[in-house]
């Protein structure tokens, strides 16, 4: 009973090998698109700044950066109980994440081989980049003697099919707002030592800077590309990609604060500053910015966080299952319209502040 609850229990496929987490509306998303038209885009307009982002990627600052150091040569079972269940779920989430951007920039890349020389390199050198990150998490877990099947999550996984225009917008904005969460725990950690429970987190520095490049040549292809920035559909678009990034991470984040906790952050505080840094970054690019300062955001936010632990109480319930359904339905479409409310709050226009140099 006491071993039980100092090391949580995870299903496993086979011995040591976790079942991934169930899929939601909340975990990572595996996504294809049409290879064909990413193909065939003409990327002229911008063609320069997309080779110097191509020789950077050549460069792989990061070549010898992803190596497991003495440090993680010890027990991690003091990790334990509740904290070791939180640290656990966010290696995985991350694993999964930075796995499915590996699978999708090598799939580009071999889809656009010989179509289109730039591009097909760009996203080949990225999948190494996010190879190795999913790999070094995936080793982390094994500290905590579980590891994820890849080849499995490969295969099990359903993919979003995406236009082009939504995976540029989707991926650009998950590899900035990745960029500021690694860097943001990497800051705190750097002044707060004694929070730094493992040796992960070390590696935050230079791995974020992976995800800025990756981001700013996402940047760059939109820019290529200025039918998908410059009509009102790019406006509508772009404000329901970073009110759907930044509300999934913000409802995550808040039912997992115990991970946060357990590296002194506070959640909630978190998730605002990694939003208000997206946001403002972002605005260089999109055509519109979220008013994120503007209280009525969060407080709807919140009102699906009450709701969302409402959810977690049925499903804990002893119910039966589709009496459950019936009890969660009101909370699903309560979320629903909180969503449908945040969206038509009034987003700023930044165009104008495009080309000066911040
Ligand atoms: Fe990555
Ligand atoms: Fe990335």
């Amino acid at each position: 009973m006491v071993d039980s609850l100092k090391k949580p229990s995870f299903e496993e496929l086979r011995p040591g090998i976790k079942v991934p987490a169930k899929e939601t509306i909340l975990t990572p998303r595996f996504y294809t698109t049409d290879f064909d038209a990413v193909a065939e885009m003409d990327i002229s307009v911008n063609e320069d700044e997309l080779q110097a982002i191509l020789e950077e990627f050549r460069v792989d600052y990061n070549r010898h950066h992803f190596v497991r150091d003495a440090e993680f040569e010890q027990s991690w079972d003091h990790i334990d109980g509740e904290t070791r269940k939180v640290f656990v779920e966010f290696l995985e989430r991350s694993c999964t994440a930075e796995f499915s951007g590996f699978l999708l920039y090598k799939e580009l890349s071999r889809k656009l081989k010989g179509k289109n020389p730039t591009l097909a390199e760009c996203f080949e050198l990225m999948s190494r980049d996010e190879a190795r990150h999913a790999g070094f998490l995936n080793k982390a877990l094994s500290d905590f003697n579980l590891q994820l099947d890849l080849g499995f999550l490969t295969k099990s996984r359903s993919y979003t099919f995406f236009q082009p225009k939504f995976i540029f917008y989707a991926t650009y904005l998950s590899e900035k707002i990745g960029y500021w969460r690694y860097i943001m725990i990497y800051r705190h950690l750097e002044s707060h030592p004694e929070n730094r429970v493992y040796p992960i987190f070390r590696f935050f520095e230079n791995w974020c800077q992976d995800e800025n490049r990756h981001g700013d040549f996402f940047d760059a292809i939109m820019r290529a590309q200025p039918q998908f920035l410059n009509d009102w559909k790019a406006r509508l678009w772009c404000r329901f990609f970073l009110l759907s990034v930044f509300g999934t991470m913000y409802l995550n984040d808040v039912q997992r604060s115990g991970f946060y906790e357990a590296l002194g952050l506070d959640a909630r505080e978190y998730d605002k500053g990694v939003i208000e840094k997206t946001n403002e970054t972002a605005a260089r690019v999109f055509p519109i910015m979220l008013d994120v300062a503007n209280p009525e955001f969060y407080d709807r936010l919140e009102v699906c966080v009450g709701n969302n632990e409402k959810l977690t109480q049925i499903a804990r319930s002893n119910v039966p299952k589709p009496l459950q359904l019936v009890q969660k339905l009101p909370y699903y479409l309560a979320n629903g319209w909180q969503f449908v409310k945040l969206y038509f709050m009034k987003p700023i226009d930044v165009v104008h502040t495009h080309g000066v140099v911040r």
